[in-house]
């Protein structure tokens, strides 16, 4: 079978099973089998697969035909600039959490260009699942100190090991523990960054069986109303902030006017709401004030 038969007919398997944009499934997962950047693909469509490389392709179709996703079966996901491993263990890096990711790193070029100052600036990742989130800003802003927290010890493993992958392990320290009793006492921070799980807990069985089957509950699951994560931000996170510190929160789908009306309910200065690439108010920028 050529390259090309190859990609039509595990296409349409792909779309019987409900797949979303099969046919670029199915070049990702070919790529990946040849090892060859995926454009590449388009060049050799005549070339005619060996068992060996066959083998293994239908193998991992059959996987994302059981809606497995992508970035499971391959083993990483992107994240901007990063490679990061993804198991079971994590929650896959979304493209919309990238911008959360680069308001936060503009943020703290703003807060150093500003500052005037030579202490390094720290940031807090809370619910770092695969460490996205602090890494990019470790890679992203080489003068700042991150520390990440989980309460999964597994999600907090694969973080370690993608912050060696991504060569940024020596600026970022990591935390276990439930909520900000992960911290030491004294830590006191310039910036929050998170993505909290915000899904109402009934929706969760309407998701997509990617998500639903595959991402751990712990990263979903916000509660009834899916706010109960941003109700203990709004409570406690101040106090963890300097005075003037920033949090950015990644927003759940139509959630952005409840959650800037919780932390306006304890003192937070609101900020802004940023929009995603599809439009959605996504990221909720507030302010600790300065008294
Ligand atoms: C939506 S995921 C975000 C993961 C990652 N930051 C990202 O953007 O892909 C939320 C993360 O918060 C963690 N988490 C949930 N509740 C927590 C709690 N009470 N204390 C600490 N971490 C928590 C979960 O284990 C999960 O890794």
């Amino acid at each position: 079978m050529t390259i090309l038969e190859v990609i039509r007919r595990s296409t349409d398997f792909l779309t019987e099973r409900g797949v979303e944009s099969p046919r670029l499934q199915v070049e990702l997962l070919l790529s990946h089998v040849l090892k060859l950047p995926r454009l590449k693909l388009y060049l050799q469509f005549d070339r005619v697969l060996t068992g060996p490389e066959l083998d293994p392709l239908r193998e991992l179709v059959k996987r994302r035909g059981q809606r497995e996703p992508l970035q499971h079966i391959i083993g990483s996901a992107p994240f901007l600039d990063h490679e990061l491993k993804v198991t079971r263990d994590v929650l896959v890096p979304r493209p919309e959490t990238e911008v959360l990711a680069q308001l936060a790193i503009g943020k703290l070029k703003e807060q150093k260009g500003s500052a005037g100052t030579s202490d390094a600036l720290r940031v807090l990742d809370f619910g770092t699942g695969s460490g996205c989130l602090a890494i990019a800003v470790a890679a992203g802003c080489p003068e700042v100190e991150v520390d990440a927290l989980d309460k999964s010890p597994a999600a907090l493993a694969i973080a370690r090991e993608n912050a060696v992958l991504n060569q940024v392990e020596a600026r970022i320290t990591f935390h276990e523990g439930d909520g900000f009793a992960a911290l030491a006492q004294a830590s006191r921070f310039d910036l929050i960054v998170t993505n909290p799980p915000y899904i109402p807990t009934a929706e969760i069985a309407t998701l997509d069986p990617e998500v639903r089957d595959f991402d751990p509950r712990l990263a979903l699951d916000g509660g009834i109303d899916g706010l109960d994560c941003y109700r203990m931000l709004a409570a406690q996170a101040g106090a963890w902030l300097k005075p003037g510190g920033w949090l950015l929160t990644e927003l759940g789908d139509g959630q952005g006017m409840a959650v800037k009306l919780l932390f306006g309910a304890h003192g937070w200065l609101c900020e802004g709401v940023e929009k995603d690439l599809s439009g959605r108010e996504r990221v909720l920028i507030v302010r600790r004030p300065l008294n």
